[in-house]
Parts: C-alpha cells; sequence; structure tokens
C-alpha cells in the first residue's frame, strides 16, 4: 500500500525530526513477526537478562492457560533496576519527581536501586516472603514506585489501589487479596487539598483481617492515627539497620505472579488482573522500545497514575527496563494554574508525553496561550490512551503542544493486555482518531456476532486470535471467570469488549465498550459496582448505573434509583446519594446525576436493561424489546 493511496485526513511523519527511530518501516518487523512469532519475541527477549534461559517461547498445550519462556528464571527488577548499575547508566536518572507543592525529587539508577533494595528489606523485616500479597494505597509519589519494585525484588506480589479509591473499593481489594501488609502514605496532594489517604485506610482495616502491619509514608504531614502494634512509620523504619541497601534479589520463574490489578468487568465484583514477571517484561520492554522510540537522551513523561495499568507498564516497568529517566509528576494538570504541565515540559526538558483524550481536551478548553507562552521544543513524541480521541482533540494536541512536529503514538490496550495492542509506530502514516494497526505479529479481527470477520468500515466485536507475552494468565483465584469471561464466545478467541472498525486501509477506529463498563475521564469502571455502592444506602431499593457522553470527561455516569417504600424525595437526597458513592468507591464514581424511578426496564430472567435505559435518556429509539419484561 503506497503512501499515496491512504484515505480520510492523514499526517505523515517526518524523519528529518525523527533522526533514526528504532524501526523506519512497520512492514519489516510486520514481516519478521509473521515469519516466526515466538522467534520474534525469542529475539527481544535476549535483549533481557535471564539467570536461566527459557526451554520453550511459548507453551500453548492447555489454551487458554497460555505460558511464555518456559523454564527460563529472571527477575523484572534485575531487568529494571541492577542490570543498569552495572553499566554507564548506575549515574543516570531513573526519575525526577514533581510534587503538586513544587517539592522536588530526583534518584539516579544507583539511588533507585539502594531505596529498593532497603523498602525490600523493610519488607521482609515485617514477614513478606515470596508469594505473599502487598497492596499500595498512595498518591503519585516516589514511594509507590519503591514499594512496587521493592516487592516484586523479594518475589511479593502488588496491588497496587488508586489513590481515587475509597473506603469500600480498597477493603474489598485488601480482602480479596488477602494481604499480608498495607503501605499506605498519610494523604495524598490534590489541586491544593489533602486526600486523606490513611483515615480513609483505617476505616477500610476495620474489616480486613489479614493485614498485619501498615507501613504509612509520610507525604501531606497532618497528624494521623497510628494504631500500636500494627502501624509503623516507614522513615523510621529506612533509618534502622534493617533497612540495609543491600538485599539478595529474589530469582523468580518466568511464570511467577508479578502483580494483580482490580479491574471493572462485565458483571459483579472488580476482578484481580494476574501478571507474571517473564512475559510481561518482555512485552513492556518491547513495545514501549519501538512506540515511543525510547532514545538514551530521553526524558519521558507518562501522565498516567501508576495506580491503573498504564502506570505500571509505562511509568515503573516499560520505562525502567529501557533505561530511560522518567518524570513523575503528583498532582493537578491545572494546579495552580492551567500551564503546570507545560511549565514543567520546559523545565525539565521532556522529550515524550503520554496522557489520555480527557486530560487533553480538559486543557485544551483553557485555550492555546497557556501552552504558547511555554518553551516545547524538546518534545518530539506524543502519546494518547484510555478512550477514544476525538479528532479535534487529537489536532489541538498535534498543533498546540506538538507544534505540529510530533506524531501522536494513540494506544489501544487494557489491564488485560498488559502492554500495547493496537498503535501506530512512530514512522506510520497516522490518522487523527485511529490507533493505527495491530502491533506487529498480533492476530487481530474485528467480527460480528457469528465470529466471522466484518466488511471494512463495519462495527464488530474486537478480538485477539493468538496469545501475547504481556497477556493475563488468569484472573487471581477465579480460572474460571477467566475463561468465561474472556475465551468463551468464540472459542480459542479473545475477546476484549470493545467494539470497532477497520477502514479500507487497515487502520483500527475503536469504538467503546460493549459491556457494562464505563470509562469515566479514562478510568474504568463497571455499572454494577456504582449500583451496589447506591444500593448500600438505607434509603435505596434497586439503582442502575449508565454512561452517558460527555464533553470533558468522554462519559459521565448517571443513575436511576429506586427508593425503598416509605422513603420520600427531599432537596438532599441526590447530594447525599452522590456523597455516599463517593466514600464507599471514590470521587471518580460519583454519579453526576441521579433520577428517582418507579421500575426499571428489565429481561424476563431480571437483568437490568441498560441499553434501553441508556436510549430513553439520549432520546433514542431503544430498538428491539422482544426480551424485554412487559
Ligand atoms: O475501551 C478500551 C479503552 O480502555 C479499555 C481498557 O481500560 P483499562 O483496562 O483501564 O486500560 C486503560 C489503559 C490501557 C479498553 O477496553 N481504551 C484504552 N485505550 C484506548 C481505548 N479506547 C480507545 N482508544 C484507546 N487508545
Amino acid at each position: 500500500m503506497g503512501e499515496n493511496t491512504l484515505t480520510g485526513e492523514v499526517f505523515y511523519p517526518s524523519f528529518d525530526f525523527l533522526g533514526e527511530p528504532h524501526i523506519r518501516d512497520r512492514a519489516e518487523l510486520t514481516a519478521e513477526a509473521e515469519k516466526d512469532y515466538t522467534g520474534f519475541w525469542a529475539r527481544h527477549a535476549e535483549e533481557l537478562h535471564w539467570f536461566t534461559p527459557w526451554e520453550k517461547v511459548l507453551d500453548d498445550s492447555n489454551p487458554p492457560f497460555y505460558k511464555w519462556f518456559t523454564g527460563a528464571k529472571t527477575n523484572i527488577v534485575y531487568n529494571c533496576v541492577d542490570r543498569h548499575v552495572l553499566t554507564a547508566r548506575r549515574n543516570k536518572l531513573a526519575l525526577i519527581w514533581e510534587g503538586e507543592d513544587g517539592e522536588f525529587r530526583s534518584l539516579s539508577y544507583f539511588a533507585l536501586k539502594r531505596e529498593v533494595c532497603k523498602f525490600a528489606n523493610i519488607l521482609k523485616s515485617l514477614g513478606v516472603e515470596k508469594g505473599d500479597r502487598v497492596t499500595l494505597y498512595m498518591g503519585r509519589i516516589p514511594e509507590l514506585v519503591l514499594g512496587m519494585l521493592a516487592c516484586a525484588r523479594i518475589g511479593a506480589v502488588h496491588s497496587v489501589v488508586y489513590g481515587g479509591f475509597s473506603v469500600e473499593a480498597l477493603h474489598e481489594r485488601l480482602e480479596d487479596s488477602k494481604s499480608k501488609v498495607l503501605i499506605v502514605a498519610d494523604g495524598a496532594f490534590q489541586r491544593g487539598k489533602i486526600v486523606p489517604l490513611k483515615e480513609i485506610a483505617d476505616e477500610a482495616l476495620q474489616r480486613a483481617a489479614t493485614v498485619q502491619s501498615v507501613l504509612v509514608v509520610r507525604r501531606t504531614g497532618q497528624p494521623v492515627n497510628m494504631e500500636q502494634g500494627r502501624d509503623l512509620w516507614y522513615h523510621d523504619l529506612m533509618r534502622l539497620p534493617i533497612a540495609s541497601s543491600s538485599c539478595s534479589l529474589e530469582i523468580v520463574d518466568a511464570e511467577d505472579p508479578l502483580f494483580m490489578l482490580y479491574t471493572s468487568g462485565t458483571t459483579g465484583r472488580p476482578k484481580a488482573i494476574l501478571h507474571t514477571h517473564g512475559g510481561y517484561m518482555v512485552g513492556a520492554y518491547t513495545t514501549l522500545k519501538y512506540v515511543f522510540d525510547i532514545q538514551d537522551q530521553d526524558r519521558y513523561w507518562c501522565a498516567a497514575d501508576p495506580g491503573w495499568i498504564t502506570g505500571h507498564s509505562y511509568i515503573v516497568y516499560g520505562p525502567l527496563l529501557n533505561g530511560t529517566t522518567s518524570f513523575m509528576y503528583e498532582g493537578a494538570p491545572t494546579f495552580p494554574y492551567p500551564n503546570r504541565w507545560w511549565q514543567m515540559i520546559e523545565r525539565y526538558g521532556i522529550t515524550i508525553l503520554y496522557t489520555a483524550p480527557t486530560a487533553i481536551r480538559g486543557l485544551m478548553r483553557f485555550g492555546d496561550a497557556w501552552a504558547e507562552r511555554h518553551d516545547l521544543s524538546t518534545l518530539r513524541l506524543l502519546g494518547s490512551v484510555g478512550e477514544p480521541i476525538n479528532p479535534e482533540a487529537w489536532k489541538w494536541y498535534h498543533r498546540v503542544i506538538g507544534r505540529d512536529r510530533c506524531p501522536i503514538m494513540d494506544t489501544w490496550w487494557q489491564t488485560e493486555t498488559g502492554m500495547f495492542m493496537i498503535t501506530p509506530l512512530p514512522c506510520d502514516p497516522l490518522k487523527p482518531g485511529s490507533g493505527g494497526k495491530p502491533f506487529p505479529g498480533l492476530d487481530m479481527d474485528i467480527v460480528n456476532e457469528e465470529g466471522q470477520p466484518v466488511a471494512p468500515d463495519e462495527e464488530g466485536y474486537l478480538i485477539v486470535r493468538n496469545p501475547w507475552p504481556a497477556m493475563l494468565r488468569t484472573i487471581y483465584k477465579n480460572p474460571d471467570r477467566y475463561v468465561e469471561q474472556y475465551w468463551s464466545r468464540f472459542p480459542g478467541v479473545y475477546m476484549t469488549g470493545d467494539s470497532a472498525r477497520r477502514d479500507a486501509d487497515g487502520y483500527y477506529w475503536v469504538i467503546g465498550r460493549v459491556d457494562d463498563v464505563i470509562k469515566v475521564s479514562g478510568y474504568r469502571l463497571g455499572t454494577a459496582e456504582i449500583e451496589s455502592a447506591l444500593v448500600s444506602h438505607p434509603a435505596v431499593s434497586e439503582a442502575a448505573a449508565i454512561g452517558l457522553p460527555h464533553e470533558v470527561k468522554g462519559n459521565i455516569i448517571h443513575a436511576f434509583v429506586i427508593l425503598k417504600t416509605g422513603v420520600e424525595v427531599h432537596d438532599q437526597l441526590e447530594e447525599e446519594l452522590k456523597r455516599h458513592v463517593g466514600h464507599e468507591m471514590g470521587p471518580i464514581a460519583k454519579p453526576q446525576t441521579i433520577e428517582f424511578v418507579e421500575s426499571l426496564p428489565k429481561t424476563r430472567s431480571g437483568k437490568i436493561m441498560r441499553r434501553v435505559l441508556r436510549a430513553r435518556a439520549l432520546g433514542e429509539d431503544p430498538g428491539n424489546l422482544a426480551t424485554m419484561e412487559d
């Protein structure tokens, strides 16, 4: 396909600007991967360190329980940290951090190793052993990264709970993971205010029986309750001889668990997606290397939160595996003014910025002048993730932030996939709003109800036909749900839960979720969680949540509520219910609007028909109502 034959609006890359990228022609990498798929991944795996080499690249003897690099021994932390300390990179900055209040910290690879070792020794002194689960509940501060790496170094499994979640969400995740230790910050700065993380954790801990110790990191400095015999200050322990700066590294199997991360699915409670050391490492390393073309002089900034998969793969593991310098910022993009981000790009000489459409749209609202005041000439690549990006936001990002030079990598992927799946490469022609094509070697497709590929431009289910190294291995403690949720609709095929179409040029256009997941500001929430938070309020008998389109947030939550008999609607009730959801689940799960109703449309088997509710709220035709109760 010649460049000039592409249809629609196309932005071509400039090699004068890109210099010598890792790859200048997608076809080359694709041909290699298609000719020998496992050989392709093995070639990239060989760029990393393995204590014992693998016997098999891919073990597909028991699908969908695929295994990668079986027989190999490694540890992702060795490749993220120790490996670099043995080279000239030891004094290179691994992490630059700015707090919302302007505090600044930086860590070289050498310092990173020292701090991770000290932290790991503290965890060991608290009795954490290989395979134990540790929950982390903090804002965007360096200790979150250190804590994740400290767990992985000793073979413990980390479970990061996003700092924007609240009591019930944290409680549920502590309980389900049976975490032995909770690492929490006293608080987090957000928009100039303090989120009282320790206070929220105390409430969640009242009902979390397995947690033996709570390690408290001081960030905001407000007084917090410290429970004797359970709670310990991190900085106190860091000063003790037990926090020695040498800590042996646990050599683990490639398939040993690295972390679990809770995410929302179609039904019921959030599920813990399980990722492993070996395959995940190879996937995160390789995709970041090519897609953001990581070079030694880069200063890379992924503005996501480590509490979500984007932060795991592309703030923590991917950048460190590539030996790059990562920047992390604690607070809100518009605090104290809407130029905060542009100021930091200028100050630190950021070369790559990776963020979400909701942030771009939010900043775009303030006009061009805030960004134009700043020298953004260090930027060379931009990225987008989390939800479809509308072409207007894409073009604004390209023109005002990228100054018409920086290619935008619109990366489609999921908590489950662990790594970029549909993504441009910097050498590709780009179409605003499209993520381009599957990463080389991935066999992806768009199919209809019968599992047959759809025609160009037709909408269908987005699927993956072949396994990939960073894929989830299972749902923690629930292998049946893993099979049922992802692999049973079409046998042997991975269901993403998204719908998409593909144009005549083979470019993918992701449309959105086809299940009961709502993406609010790029955050993934399940209708079931929001509904159960509502129903836990004494006034509520039944609830249904739907997503409605919103200019900045992508979607907002609209809830329908049936009150218990005898409860009267009053002026404050809507606010009270929103507050209740905020307390249980977290501010991100608060419905924007609540509508009190007498009944909800249901199928004969009693399932709420959210499709009908959504159509009604949008004034659209609800479609086929044959399965409706009455
Ligand atoms: O619907 C897709 C959307 O985000 C979902 C995955 O959410 P989560 O597991 O929280 O991971 C988000 C960050 C990787 C997908 O099923 N999504 C993610 N990236 C894109 C996207 N939709 C459109 N374009 C994207 N680039």
